[in-house]
């Protein structure tokens, strides 16, 4: 069974301007994108700054309203219902944010920031509340004097922690992981994500997990998405998107990570030159005529490209 369904989603946003702040034009930031997410595994949004990554992460959670476009959760369509029906399901998903630095309230108490989202949805007495708080934040791997804490007593990766607790505290089934630990040293990064591969398991969660990094893409991903200006322009497995890429934005993005092996280096740097020379002399292969990106097509069962 499928556990989420995006359908021709599509958030434009307003752009006023004028004497009257009319609304002028729109930012297409997702222009018709399509995925589907099954139980357990993990797929990974990439694309550059800008492309529509975190609004579509946002649209799904509700903090965004869909200019047009289905997104159906657990066979409930999210956009057909009311906003007090939304509320209870979305309990079922919660999202970690980028910044462990400003997504936490600096005037709370680990306590008070973890119990958020219990309070928000639960009726637990203050002792229950309590040993929830106690058992999560073991889960993730602090100390129980934790909790009378304020964030700026942790470092950014035990900051993520507490963000990730604060997701996990109403047994969520979907997870929305827009750039976890980009705002984490190269050092923690690795810890963060593992860490976050070790609980899926154990709560079996699904992940959608947001990020600009390919390689960060390729440790946590089982199926990938590759976005450009608001749209797919190609959709796989990990293999097939690192093995065998086919559109020319996927094969610029896989080109510019940069190569630390020496002896991979001059192979690398042939490919990225390849690549930009394909994308030079065949650029109208891969867009319209007005420059705008095909719909996806498949190309084998779970692989699709953004062709003619
Ligand atoms: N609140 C907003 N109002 C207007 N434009 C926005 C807003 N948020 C994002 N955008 C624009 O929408 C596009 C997609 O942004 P975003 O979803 O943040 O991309 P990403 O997360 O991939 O970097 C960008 O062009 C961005 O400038
Ligand atoms: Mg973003």
């Amino acid at each position: 069974m499928t556990l989420l369904k995006i359908e021709n989603l599509k958030v434009y946003y307003p752009v006023r301007g004028g004497f009257f702040r009319r609304v002028i034009d729109h930012v297409k930031a997702v222009d018709d994108i399509s995925f589907e997410l099954q139980p357990g595994e993990t797929y990974g949004l990439v694309g550059e700054s800008g492309c529509g990554k975190t609004t579509t992460g946002r649209t799904i959670i509700g903090l965004n309203r869909p200019t047009a476009g289905k997104i159906t959760f657990n066979d409930v369509e999210l956009t057909k219902i009311t906003r007090r029906d939304f509320y209870k399901y979305r309990k079922d998903i919660q999202m970690i944010f980028q910044d462990p630095y400003s997504s936490l309230n600096p005037r709370k108490r680990v306590i008070d920031i973890i119990a958020e989202p219990i309070r928000n949805f639960e009726r637990l007495s203050p002792k229950e509340e309590r040993m929830k708080i106690m058992e999560v934040l073991e889960k993730v791997g602090l100390s129980p004097e934790s909790i009378y804490k304020y964030p700026h007593e942790f470092s950014g990766g035990q900051r993520q922690r507490i963000g990730i607790a604060r997701a996990l505290t109403l047994n969520p089934k979907l997870i929305i992981a827009d750039e976890p630990v980009s705002a984490l040293d190269v050092s923690v990064q690795a810890q963060v994500l593992n860490f976050m591969k070790d609980i899926q398991k154990e709560f079996n969660l699904t992940y959608l997990f947001i990020s600009h990094d390919l390689g960060i893409i390729r440790h946590m991903c089982d199926r990938i998405g590759i976005m450009y200006r608001g749209r797919l322009v190609e959709e796989g497995t990990k293999e097939e998107i690192f093995e065998n890429p086919q559109h020319i934005y996927t094969k610029r993005l896989l080109s510019s990570i940069p190569q630390m092996n020496p002896e991979e280096r001059l192979k690398h740097m042939a490919f990225r030159k390849e690549v930009n020379q394909e994308f030079k002399n065949n650029y109208d292969k891969y867009f319209d005529a007005e420059g705008k990106i095909f719909d996806l097509k498949p190309i084998s069962e779970t692989h699709s490209v953004a062709l003619p």
